[in-house]
């Protein structure tokens, strides 16, 4: 009998979804340093169908809940409101709640989408980092942390050129947990 007959509660992998400049930045002034849109299509590709976890600061950059997927907003703030989001109180709440919407979905991850305040809690726990490394050294004042090569493998890399539309030329890289399958 397989683990899914056997009622085995299904592995539901955490990814971190980030675009990340050579020297670690990922923000500036609560917005993005460069205009990537062959970047934002792999981003929609690689959330679809999915829950995203987002603090509030990087809701407010985007603006609004993206179509086919749960806008999953971290707040401490408890009027917290916009129209078609989830808001959790706290990370823990906001991965109960994502799991729960990945399950109903038939998603097999949850996408944890930025910023730094949120990567930074969730990088321990994360089982899969989806980046995009973006070939520029642009000033800013959000960073990803540190990936630290002794727990992390890189199991896919696809240079991508820049596209009319793109500010520059970047990488799409994955890297899985050392040790796991
Ligand atoms: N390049 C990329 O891939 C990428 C992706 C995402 C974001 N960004 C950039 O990153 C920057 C934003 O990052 P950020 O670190 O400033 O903000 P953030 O992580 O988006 O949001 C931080 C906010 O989330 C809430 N929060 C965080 N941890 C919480 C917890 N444990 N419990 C409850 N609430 C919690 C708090 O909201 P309250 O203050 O409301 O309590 C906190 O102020 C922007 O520049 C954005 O453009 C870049």
């Amino acid at each position: 009998m397989s683990a899914i007959e056997a009622g085995a509660p299904r592995k539901i992998d955490i990814i971190l979804v980030a675009a990340v400049a050579e020297n670690g930045v990922i923000g500036r002034d609560g917005g993005l340093p460069w205009r990537l849109k062959s970047d934002l299509q792999y981003f929609k590709s690689v959330t679809m169908n999915k829950p995203m976890i987002m603090g509030r600061r990087t809701f407010q950059s985007i603006g609004r809940a993206l179509k086919g997927r749960t806008s999953i907003v971290v707040t401490r703030d408890a009027d917290f409101a916009a129209p078609d989001i989830v808001v959790a109180p706290s990370l823990e709440a906001a991965l109960i709640a994502a799991r729960g919407d990945a399950l109903r979905r038939g998603a097999d991850a949850i996408a944890v989408i930025g910023g730094t305040d949120i990567f930074a809690q969730t990088m321990a726990t994360a089982d899969r980092l989806v980046l995009t490394i973006v070939h520029a050294h642009p000033q800013g004042d959000a960073l990803f942390p540190d990936i630290d090569q002794a727990q992390w493998r890189e199991i896919d890399r696809r240079a991508h050129p820049k596209g009319p539309e793109d500010d520059c030329a970047f990488t799409f890289a994955t890297y899985i947990r050392r040790g796991a399958a």
